[in-house]
């Protein structure tokens, strides 16, 4: 089979319950590339271990990531949809490319900084090198474009630096990715401190909303969202709250900035938090009808995941010899 398609690949942890931030920040924007790209979304949970996983709870939400990727209108038939552990190959070029990456690199990894802030008693190896295993899962696949969210730009330049470490030592070896940091709706902030972005492990849960939330709990959050003291909604730098509440509100209904000012223009917060709570949870509806719909047929989650890992895999077997050849493994 000749491969003339580009390659866009993605990953998404099966930890914690996904928000909107998740869906409008990249899922939502998957779906586009399944035409005119060969695509592979990945669930990927060997990143997941790098924080502590209750095993029962990885299992359910390895098969939920995979049925919110369908839900969210991910076609198994028109994109690669597999479990990073079924294909053993990221683990195995995970490894060889810490080989190549530097410890000052790492170091210097804003995700790294924060984990470790936050699991102060867990600061494992696996959560330093987690880049590099990200690196293994764009590279292995000849990776063109990677969509993702804006926090994950700096792993995505550290992939890129490795792919091109890598290739002036050996030669041409890996294709070098390019990100896709979709810029409108990029960034979801927390609703109850607008200024942190929106984190599925926030413990504030009015501060989150959940893809699967229900339409009453998503109503609720966002009555609750916080705004400022004066009551006029205008998108603007020193309004974060509302600016969050626009963005989200755009990117359910479509608007412009301007369309939405006009819109709410002398209305109030709480009409638009009303609006916005609204448009939000009738968006997500049919997400969440096909989530349960998916949920309820674990043995096709299963097919759909076994088929997605064997194609994948085939894809790893020609990076992994043509990486073996090269560092001077004995085939
Ligand atoms: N680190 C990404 C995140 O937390 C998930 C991820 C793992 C990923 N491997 C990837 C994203 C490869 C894109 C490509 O969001």
């Amino acid at each position: 089979m000749i491969q003339d398609k580009k390659i866009v690949f993605s990953g998404v942890q099966p930890s914690g319950n996904l928000t909107i931030g998740n869906y409008l920040g990249a899922i939502k924007n998957f779906s586009r590339f399944s035409e005119d790209y060969k695509t592979f979304y990945c669930v990927v949970d060997l990143h997941a271990i790098t924080v502590r996983q209750v095993p029962a709870e990885l299992r359910r939400r390895t098969y939920e990531t995979l049925a919110l990727y369908m839900a969210c209108g991910l076609d198994e038939k028109k994109n690669t949809l597999f479990v990073q552990s079924h294909v053993p190959a990221h683990a195995e070029l995970g490894w060889m490319l810490d080989c190549y990456t530097m410890f000052g690199e790492l170091s210097r990894m804003t995700q790294f900084k924060d984990k470790s802030a936050k699991h102060s008693q867990n600061i494992n190896a696996g959560l330093f090198t987690y880049p590099t295993l990200m690196a293994a899962d764009i590279l292995l696949y000849q990776t063109d474009l990677v969509p993702v969210g804006i926090d994950q730009k700096q792993h995505l330049e550290l992939a890129r630096d490795i792919a091109m470490r890598f290739n002036q030592i050996y030669g041409d070896t890996f294709t070098v990715p390019e990100g896709y940091i979709s810029t409108d709706t990029m960034k979801i902030m927390s609703l109850a401190e607008p200024t942190s972005k929106m984190s599925k492990s926030d413990e504030n849960q009015n501060a989150v909303v959940y893809i699967l939330d229900s339409k009453d709990d998503i109503i609720r959050k966002f009555k609750k969202a916080v705004t400022d003291s004066d009551s006029c909604v205008k998108y603007s730098e020193d309004k974060p709250g509302v600016s969050n509440l626009i963005t989200i509100y755009r990117a359910f209904t479509g608007k412009s900035i301007e369309e939405v000012e006009r819109e709410f223009d002398g209305r109030g917060y709480g009409d638009f938090k009303l609006a916005v709570g609204e448009v939000c949870a009738d968006g997500l509806a049919p997400v969440r009808e096909e989530f349960s719909r998916l949920m309820a047929d674990k043995s096709h989650l299963e097919a759909v995941m076994k088929a997605g890992a064997d194609e994948a895999a085939y894809y790893a077997r020609k990076t992994m010899s043509k990486v073996r050849r090269k560092i001077g493994f004995v085939n």
